[in-house]
């Protein structure tokens, strides 16, 4: 185990058998590992995005997801262009200087009402980036957006296996164009996140492996890892959560193939241990996403169930994230906080 840690910390690629040691290993070296080459490159700096969920409409049907169109439980909602700014004008005193734009594929945003939201967040906030988290779209209008200003573009493959992929998802989707995207977005000259979810129903360690080879080909600058949570209106309703201590096993494997990467502690580790986010950091993430989203409309943003922080205020969850990271030994860097450059 030891012997495969050293090997990824030198930025040697492992074979797909050593990689499945590494996913099972049940040992503290890898998260000391991957913690010395987190602040090796980004110190003892937590980099903070603030969320702010625009629209829970959403045309596509993925099977694990509580915004899916065939949800009709699900409450929909759409926040104006006035409702978003004043998310950032909240932010922006907290210490955001990262706004995360996020919603389901809605078409009533085109790239026209985008363009007009990037460009007048971007005039009112001139040292903070702008992140656009709105699923595929065409090559063309990626450019759009990114010619508006939009600094940065997370768009998780989930899978990156093509048999895995088709039975998250219905045929209209796919794992090619999913792809081609990412690849996309990469040529346009964005910031990219890529992603996958941990414990997806019929998920293998072999797929695990394709995921972690797909993002040393793709050498995004972010990527965002999260356990599967069911939903109760989804057909995954009833299927098990994702692993924690897999999860965090997969961090660590990725700070350690690529130091410069930024990796969230997400909201579903949080949500799976109380202590979840805490352990993504200590396993070498180093960006963490408040809610920036109204509180009115936090409920309806439901992507699985039990979602934590929907009913804290945007500054009550920034003081608590800022208590939890100081326990730990961290703290909250007040900062864009783009991808440091490759070093290697
Ligand atoms: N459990 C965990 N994560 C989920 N996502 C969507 N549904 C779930 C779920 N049930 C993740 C997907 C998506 C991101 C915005 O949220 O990875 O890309
Ligand atoms: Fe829509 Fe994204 Fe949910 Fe899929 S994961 S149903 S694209 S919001
Ligand atoms: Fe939201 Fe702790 S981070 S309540």
């Amino acid at each position: 185990m030891e012997e495969f840690v050293d090997k990824l910390e030198a930025l040697q690629i492992l074979e797909r058998e050593e990689f499945k040691e590494l996913l099972l290993c049940n040992d503290d070296y890898i998260f000391e590992r991957a913690r010395c080459v987190a602040q090796n490159v980004y110190g003892k700096n937590i980099f903070m995005r603030g969320l702010i969920e625009f629209t829970s409409y959403c045309k596509n049907n993925c099977y694990y997801c509580g915004l899916r169109a065939g949800n009709k439980e699900a409450e929909r909602y759409r926040l104006s262009k006035d409702q978003i700014l004043e998310c950032c004008k909240t932010g922006y005193p907290l210490g955001f200087r990262t706004f995360v734009l996020q919603g389901g594929e809605d078409a009533h945003y085109t790239d026209e009402i985008l363009v007009d939201i990037v460009r007048e967040i971007k005039a009112t906030f001139p040292d903070c980036a702008v992140t656009l988290s709105i699923g595929e779209r065409s090559y063309e209008s990626y450019e759009r957006l990114f010619k508006a200003g939009t600094d940065r573009y997370l768009l998780r493959h989930e899978t990156a296996n093509d048999e895995h992929y088709k039975t998250l998802h219905p045929d209209s989707m796919s794992c090619a164009n999913r792809k081609k995207c990412l690849y996309d977005l990469k040529k346009i000259g964005y910031q990219v996140g890529c992603g996958l979810m941990v414990g997806t129903p019929n998920q293998t360690l072999e797929h695990i492996v394709d995921d972690l080879l797909f993002i040393k080909e793709l050498q995004p600058q972010m990527v965002g890892i999260g356990p599967f949570i069911p939903h109760s209106n989804t057909p995954f309703n009833g299927k098990n959560a994702g692993d924690v201590h897999l999860t965090l096993n997969i961090l660590a494997i990725l700070r350690l193939m690529q130091p410069n990467l930024l990796i969230p502690a997400t909201t579903a580790l949080g949500t799976l241990d109380t202590r979840g986010r805490e352990q993504g950091i200590l396993a070498g993430a180093n960006v963490i996403m408040p809610n920036l989203s109204p509180v009115e409309v936090r409920k309806k943003y439901m992507l699985y169930d039990n979602k934590i922080c929907t009913g804290e205020e945007a500054a009550e969850c920034v003081n608590c994230m800022k208590n939890r990271i100081k326990q730990i030994g961290y703290e909250i860097a007040i900062s864009r906080g783009d991808c440091a450059e490759f070093q290697r």
